[in-house]
């Protein structure tokens, strides 16, 4: 199995390239269901992608990918199967976001149920409400959903009892072909559900949206019709990068981006004491000796990402004093602390609250990733800490970073996979 061994405390220069958004392309990417030929670019190469290129590929559409220029091409067959099988939703939730189009579009779907994730049950019943509100008649037999709607998806108002990124996306992608109009309201807003949105929109899809109301006129979309999209940039990605740049950075440039949409994140390093500066398409940051504690709460777009919580406690560790993170958004987000624990950070946790102590001197240890975020905050952990750093089972990195360790070296730090 795979290791990270990071030396730690070289201070990083250099520049970065972002990546295009792996929770953008996923969800594209099974919308891609719905058209007949379509060209994408700025694919994150990464395992979470191949995964879901691989349950494509399964239910029946032409995949080309050409690895250099993170371009896909997706051709639509005329056998297609309406089946999302176990063994290629288990690893990874998105799967179950072909459960709309193939539903709006061919009647029927049969998908495996995603099942717990280690940050926390993450069910899927706000994805089936919406569904069931569109008409679809669905039962769970054997592990699986099984959906029907015989005679195609009613559009109609739908109001979430709480805001979720996948079920706005499945509820949004199943309205597409259903008769009518669907308004979902209380809807998850993520910038990647936006650019989902511009996707649908060049497929001929009419939808607007206003706060967190999404309308959506229903209509068959035409087959015969190529289209190109480029996926967004990764934001999640970029912040660590950031939070990367406010531990180590002599100077630290990342592009490829858009600031506006990390307000949030700029705006939270800044308080912290963190040099930012922003131009149109790029973020220069530089490394603070003396960042003050800060109190977050992760809350859905435009708040504070859960997805980058992790990564923001390592720096709480370097900051003055006690901050604290309220996760509100997963149950079971703070397995990254008892291995940041071993090498050295102070954190306490009550109920949702982690309460950082700092400034810390991390020291290098033989540590353990346990999904995505956590790892990348190891890393993080590894560069500043004394002497040496190993992380196993890197394989949850390398499920949404695309180059980590090549982007981190090109900026000079040791880090290397063995
Ligand atoms: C997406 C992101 C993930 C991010 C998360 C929150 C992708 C591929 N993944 O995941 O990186 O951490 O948003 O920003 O885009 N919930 C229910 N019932 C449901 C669905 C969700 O109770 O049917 C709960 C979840 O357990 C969680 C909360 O709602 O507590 C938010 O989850 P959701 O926004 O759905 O996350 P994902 O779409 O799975």
């Amino acid at each position: 199995m795979q290791k990270l061994s990071i030396k730690g405390k070289k201070e990083l220069s250099g520049t970065i390239f972002i990546s295009g958004s792996k929770n953008a392309t996923l969800p594209i990417l099974a919308a891609s269901i719905l058209a007949d030929e379509v060209k994408l670019s700025k694919i994150p190469l990464v395992k979470d992608i191949f995964t879901m290129i691989e349950l494509l590929r399964f239910i029946g559409i032409k995949i080309n990918i050409d690895n250099n220029s993170k371009v896909i091409k997706l051709k639509n067959k005329k056998n297609i199967k309406t089946l999302a099988p176990y063994k290629l939703v288990k690893t990874m939730r998105a799967g179950v976001l072909v459960l709309g189009p193939l539903l709006t579009k061919y009647k029927k779907a049969k998908v495996s149920l995603p099942g717990g994730c280690a940050i926390g049950t993450r069910p899927v019943d706000l994805h089936l409400f919406a569904l069931k509100r569109l008409g679809a008649k669905i039962k769970i037999k054997d592990g699986y959903i099984i959906a029907e709607a015989k005679k195609g998806l009613k559009g109609t108002k739908i109001n979430f009892p709480s805001i979720s990124v996948g079920a706005t996306e499945n509820a949004l992608l199943a309205a597409i072909e259903a008769e009518g109009k669907t308004v979902l309201s209380n809807c998850a807003i993520e910038p990647e559900i936006f650019d989902l949105i511009k996707f649908l929109k060049k497929l001929g899809s009419k939808i607007q949206i206003s706060g967190r109301k999404i309308s959506i006129i229903g209509n068959k979309i035409k087959i015969n019709k190529k289209i190109s999209h480029e996926v967004i940039f990764d934001r999640i990605e970029a912040g660590t990068y950031l939070v990367a740049g406010a531990l180590l950075g002599k100077k630290i440039i990342l592009k490829n981006i858009n600031p506006k949409i990390l307000n949030c994140e700029i705006n939270i390093l800044k308080k912290m004491g963190v040099k930012i500066t922003k131009s149109k398409s790029a973020i220069t940051v530089f490394k603070s000796k003396n960042l003050k504690k800060i109190n977050i709460l992760t809350k859905p777009y435009p708040g504070f990402p859960t997805d980058l919580q992790a990564q923001i406690m390592v720096l709480m560790t370097q900051a003055n004093g006690k901050s604290q993170i309220k996760e509100n958004i997963f149950e079971n987000r703070f397995m990254h602390v008892p291995e940041l624990k071993r090498m050295g950070a102070k954190v306490n946790i009550k109920n949702q609250t982690a309460s950082i102590f700092g400034p810390t001197n991390l020291t290098g240890a033989e540590v353990m990733a346990t999904d995505l975020r956590a790892s990348v905050s190891l890393v993080l952990a590894g560069l500043i800490a004394e002497d040496k750093t190993i992380i196993n089972r890197i394989y949850h990195l390398d499920r949404g970073y695309e180059k980590l360790e090549s982007k981190l070296k090109k900026c000079k730090a040791k880090i290397k996979r063995f």
